[in-house]
Formats: C-alpha cells, sequence, structure tokens
C-alpha cells in the first residue's frame, strides 16, 4: 500500500506516526518542506520516498507537484496528521482522484464558526458563536450574547490569541490585542470543567477512545506562567460523568461524517453536569497525549493509527490499564536551565509510576512558555487508581522546579 503523507517530520509527533505506516507494511511516500539532508535518519529509514516542495502553503502548486511525482505509481491513501494541512491533503486528493475526505469536508474541521454552525444545526450542544471582522461586530456580539465571552481567530491553534472578556475593559484590550487577526469569532463564555474526547476510526467505525482531564483548561494555563498544565488520560471512560462528553463526540462525528483517522475533541463539563462541545480537529492531539494514552494502555497508538488506516482495524490490546498523566513544567528565571529542584525525591518515592521524565537539558536556553506547549519538559505518571494518579500529577506540578538563570 502507497500513503502519501504530508510533513512527516513535523511536528514532533509526526516521524512516530511516519513509523507506524512503516511498520505495518505501507510504503511511505512523505512530502514537506523540510530538506531531505535535514530529516532525522530513523524517519528517513521509515520512508520509501520523500518530495521536497518548497512552499507547502501553495497548496496548488503542492497538489500538482504530488501529482506530477506519483504518476505511474499507484496511491492508495493521502493523509495529513498536522491540522494546518487538512485542506491541502483533500486538495492533494482531489488532483489524484482519490476517495478520502473532499476539501468541503474538511472546512468545519479548520473554521471554528463553519464547525459550530454545522453541529448546532445538527443539535449539538455547543457555545452560540458569532463570526467577526470588525471591532464593532465583536461588541455587538457580546452585547447579544451577554458577558462573559470569548474572543479568538477562526483558524486558531493553541490558544493563540484567545480572550476571555469579562468586562468592558477586557473587550477594548482584546480589540486592541487583535488588531492583525483578520477575523475571529465571539463565543458565549462555557465555565466547566475541561476535557478531550479522542478517538481512531476505521470507516466510520470507532476502534479506540480517549478521555482525558485538562487540569487547569488550556486557556487558564495559557494565561498563568506558574501553572504546571496537566492532562490525565482516564482508566474510566464509562462513568457517567465522562459517558456524557463521549456521547456528545460520537454525535459529532456522526454530524461531520467522520470515517478514517485520528480525531481530537474538546468539551466541557459544566457546574450543572451538562456537557457542552468545545471543539474538533481531524487529526491526532499535539503536547504528547498520544504518549499518554499509550502510556495508558501499554499500546502503540502511532501504529494503531496506521492500521487503521492501513487495515481497518487494530490489532493490539487497547483496554486501559491506568490512568496516565502528561505534567508540563516551565522553568522558572530567565537565561539558561541550570537546575532542577525536587527530583531527586520526587523519583525515589514515586520513580515506579513515572514511565517519562523529559526535561529540557541542564544548560539549554529556556524556552518561550507562551508559544511552546511542551515548555521545558513534561513528565509521565500513570496509576490505576485515578485519585492517585492525580496526587502523582500534582505532586510533580508543585515540587519540581526547573530553574533557569
Ligand atoms: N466558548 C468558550 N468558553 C470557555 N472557554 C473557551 C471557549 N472557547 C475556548 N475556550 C478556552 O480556550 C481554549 C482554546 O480555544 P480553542 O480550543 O477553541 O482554540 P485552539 O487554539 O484551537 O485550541 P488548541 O489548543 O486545541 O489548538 C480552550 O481549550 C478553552 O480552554
Ligand atoms: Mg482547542
Amino acid at each position: 500500500m502507497n500513503v502519501v503523507l504530508i510533513s512527516p517530520g513535523y511536528p514532533a509527533e509526526m516521524p512516530h506516526f511516519t513509523r507506524g505506516l512503516a511498520e505495518v507494511g505501507a510504503r511511505v511516500l512523505g512530502v514537506g518542506d523540510q530538506p531531505r539532508e535535514a530529516l532525522d535518519p530513523e524517519l528517513k529509514r521509515s520512508l520509501a520516498d520523500y518530495l521536497h516542495v518548497r512552499n507547502l502553503w501553495d497548496e496548488d502548486a503542492t497538489a500538482r507537484a504530488i501529482h506530477a511525482w506519483t504518476k505511474g505509481r499507484s496511491v492508495d491513501r493521502v493523509e495529513c496528521l498536522w491540522e494546518p494541512g487538512m485542506i491541502l491533503a483533500a486538495k492533494v486528493r482531489a488532483a489524484l482522484g482519490m476517495p478520502g475526505m473532499t476539501v468541503e469536508e474538511t472546512l468545519p474541521f479548520r473554521d471554528k464558526v463553519v464547525m459550530k454552525d454545522v453541529l448546532a444545526k445538527a443539535g449539538v450542544r455547543t457555545s452560540k458563536h458569532q463570526r467577526a471582522t470588525t471591532a464593532n461586530e465583536v461588541r455587538a456580539a457580546a452585547e447579544r450574547f451577554g458577558l462573559p465571552v470569548i474572543v479568538k481567530p477562526v483558524a486558531g491553534a493553541g490558544s493563540a490569541d484567545t480572550y476571555p472578556i469579562r468586562d468592558g475593559a477586557d473587550l477594548e484590550r482584546a480589540l486592541s490585542a487583535l488588531g492583525n487577526v483578520p477575523e475571529v469569532t465571539v463565543e458565549e463564555f462555557i465555565e466547566g470543567e475541561e476535557h478531550t474526547y479522542d478517538t481512531v476510526c476505521a470507516d466510520g467505525e470507532i476502534l479506540f477512545e480517549n478521555v482525558a482531564w485538562y487540569r487547569p483548561t488550556p486557556l487558564v494555563a495559557k494565561l498563568n506562567e506558574w501553572i504546571s498544565a496537566q492532562s490525565t488520560c482516564l482508566r474510566d471512560i464509562e462513568r457517567p460523568e465522562v459517558a456524557i462528553g463521549r456521547q456528545l463526540g460520537r454525535q459529532v462525528l456522526r454530524a461531520l461524517g467522520w470515517r478514517t483517522g485520528f480525531t481530537h475533541m474538546e468539551w466541557f463539563r459544566t457546574a450543572k453536569g451538562e456537557a457542552v462541545f468545545g471543539e474538533i480537529g481531524g487529526r491526532p492531539p499535539g503536547a504528547r497525549l498520544v504518549h499518554a494514552m499509550n502510556y495508558s494502555c501499554d499500546a502503540d497508538l502511532f501504529r494503531g493509527w496506521a492500521e487503521a488506516v492501513c487495515k481497518g482495524r487494530i490489532e493490539q490490546d487497547l483496554r486501559k490499564k491506568y490512568n496516565a498523566g502528561v505534567v508540563f513544567k516551565r522553568a522558572i528565571g530567565q537565561g539558561r536551565i541550570r537546575a532542577y529542584e525536587g527530583l531527586d525525591r520526587l523519583m525515589a518515592r514515586y520513580g515506579e509510576h513515572v514511565p517519562v521524565v523529559d526535561l529540557a537539558p541542564i544548560g539549554a536556553p529556556r524556552r518561550d512558555w507562551k508559544s511552546s506547549a511542551i515548555g521545558d519538559g513534561w513528565i509521565v505518571v500513570r496509576h490505576p487508581d485515578l485519585q492517585t494518579c492525580l496526587a502523582l500529577g500534582d505532586a510533580f506540578a508543585s515540587e519540581l522546579r526547573i530553574l533557569a538563570g
């Protein structure tokens, strides 16, 4: 089976998916804007061929280049697991005359307003929302919904340019900060606990599902440097408080006609116990959440995705054995990382429950906490008991300090 895979080397998780494809016997035809020489040697071993294009985002030219490059070879699938490339992948499918998601079917996954319009029409509980291109349209929508609201780009990612608005001063501040964003969505602000609902599907059938609990919400983590955010994959997703999110997510998959591949959804559980839909990506989650899923099942979902795509089934035991949480650390201070405080003590106490400690090395410059989801390091903790797993995560969140300067 020949699979065209767009951007096999970036972002960080992509080489794992590329390896997964190669392991299930696919010939991976990679296309990316990284020069071949810049690719990791291990990634190169997973690729049967590679096309370097200068500008991946000149979508029509890239689709034409792929068409010419694959002439005379049979291509079975075109895949892209990186959200900005989803429309490109659909255009390549059209250029090659291949089945799979079309541009039109992909649009709701890339435009938050189209997404919510389709979902609201299908009866999915989601926030009220309104597209806005001028400051006055933003003000009018805020007036109509009543505060608090949230303002964010229609094609946002990583909570960038996302502003919660609780009063008039917040609104004016957000408007001046949003000067360079051409189009935003204004949404009713949903107060609640935020979770993911992630799936791997084949031909419309859900083969694997996961719910992770964000502590705190990505927005709160994005606004407060001192926070060590945690995402915990739950072992028990049958509990009613969690099952309501799965039901909502299944409704979304049906409404959008999703068939094959990884999806990543976000939903809120309000204080009243209602599930409200946040958003869906037609791609795996980033920020090491697939790793956390793997540690929750002792499985390999990078390969699992490849099995789903190439064989329509996953031949692994995907039962969840653990709750598995990933904790993200941000260094304290500026400049270079100089010490890890508390790590030895934590590892001596809890090491058997900690399969991953991946911290920026001593001497490395600390990262920009606003633009990096991982920050200066990530740790995975796991335990069959949820409360114990949360306590383990909290210990690493509060007692491990990465010092810079
Ligand atoms: N209507 C809302 N009510 C409350 N909080 C919201 C709302 N919309 C977004 N948020 C918060 O802002 C975060 C980012 O918003 P959203 O998920 O829509 O954008 P994104 O930038 O695409 O996210 P991602 O980080 O998943 O790429 C959400 O995870 C949530 O914490
Ligand atoms: Mg999101």
